[in-house]
């Protein structure tokens, strides 16, 4: 501990314990769905409220199909072009899904992860793996095994993974009324959907729909570094901006960190978290994004969506 071997993490999910496993977003807290010790440890060990749903990661399509009530024609043609990777597909689900997992709804959030080890791991085990990402509830989500060693300390064993290639969580999407909406947008964009439904001669409307009523726990502040974020809408900060926000917020800030994306949509998402945590764990410190005129297209949604939720004060 806390870094541990597949056969470990085997014999830990066999034991109704719970691991930190590697996906291609971030890490997630697995534990087995068929464990309701397991569904109760990651909870606690998250600090989670009962009322925000897990995700339960599968091998493959035809596993997804076994909680799944219903499965629309539309979710078997975009796992197609997407399994494994970071989609999220909201389903009605069977008695089988423990109500712990979705918090009491009759829906099941399913996802097959695009990395060898997660999708090894759920082989290995036998089972689907419910798991919201390793970290506690509200915070920065973990990128690389040091993160969640960081987070959880010795509590928790963790398959390394190597650092995600993704960087923020996968996009939840549902489908009610002959109409497709994104909850939570993320890894897979809108333009990709909308792409391979065209191509599958399929003519579907995408919404968007990420209130806290239609997706429970994604809530208004969320993805929260150990220090404050402040979001620029269109404005450069400026350092007569540094009194205002201390006198906002109430405190003093002796560094003030720049975010500066790269010019590429992928490598900023790559990146976000991983500076949240840096420049997070300096003393005394502020996070300063700005958001530019040309970072306003489809690929950006998700970070947006993100610094949105992270930042404690916002100017535009
Ligand atoms: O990329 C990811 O999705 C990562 C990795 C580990 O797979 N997981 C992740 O899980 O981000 P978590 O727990 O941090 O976020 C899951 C979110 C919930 O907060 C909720 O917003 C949504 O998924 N969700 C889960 N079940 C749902 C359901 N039945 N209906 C609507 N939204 C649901
Ligand atoms: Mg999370």
């Amino acid at each position: 501990m806390p870094l541990i071997s597949m056969e470990q993490a085997v014999a830990a999910l066999e034991a109704d314990d719970v691991i930190a496993m590697p996906t291609e977003t971030v890490y997630g807290l697995a534990g087995r769905i068929d464990s309701e010790a397991a569904l109760k440890k990651i909870f606690a060990v998250k600090a989670r409220p009962f009322f925000d749903p897990l995700i339960v990661h599968v091998e493959n399509v035809t596993q997804a199909k076994t909680l799944a009530q219903e499965w629309p024609k539309v979710f078997d043609v975009l796992a197609k072009a997407f399994w494994p990777g970071p989609l999220t597909l909201v389903v009605p689900k069977t008695a089988k899904v423990n109500p712990l997992i979705t918090s009491g709804l009759e829906t099941v959030a399913v996802r097959c992860p695009d990395h060898s080890i997660a999708l090894q791991l759920i082989r290995n085990v036998g089972t689907p793996l419910a798991a919201p990402s390793a970290n506690k509830f509200g915070r920065t989500s973990p990128t690389a095994a040091s993160h969640v060693i960081e987070e959880f300390e010795n509590q928790v064993g963790v398959l390394d993974g190597g650092p995600c290639r993704v960087g923020v969580e996968s996009t939840v999407l549902t489908y009610k009324n002959g109409k497709l909406a994104i909850l939570r947008p993320g890894g897979v964009t809108r333009e990709a959907l909308a792409h391979e439904l065209q191509r599958a001669g399929m003519k579907v409307e995408i919404e968007t729909e990420t209130s806290s009523n239609a997706t429970p726990g994604h809530l208004p502040h969320h993805y929260q570094p150990e220090c404050p974020v402040i979001l620029l809408n269109g404005k450069s900060w400026s350092p007569a901006m540094l009194a205002l926000v201390e006198n906002q917020l109430g405190r003093r800030f002796d560094h003030v960190h720049e975010i500066i994306f790269p010019a590429e949509a992928h490598e900023a998402a790559r990146r976000l978290y991983q500076d949240f945590r840096h420049f997070g764990k300096i003393p005394s410190s502020l996070i300063v994004i700005e958001k530019k005129h040309d970072q306003n297209r489809d690929e950006w949604e998700a970070i947006w969506d993100r610094v949105g939720r992270a930042a404690s004060l916002k100017f535009s």
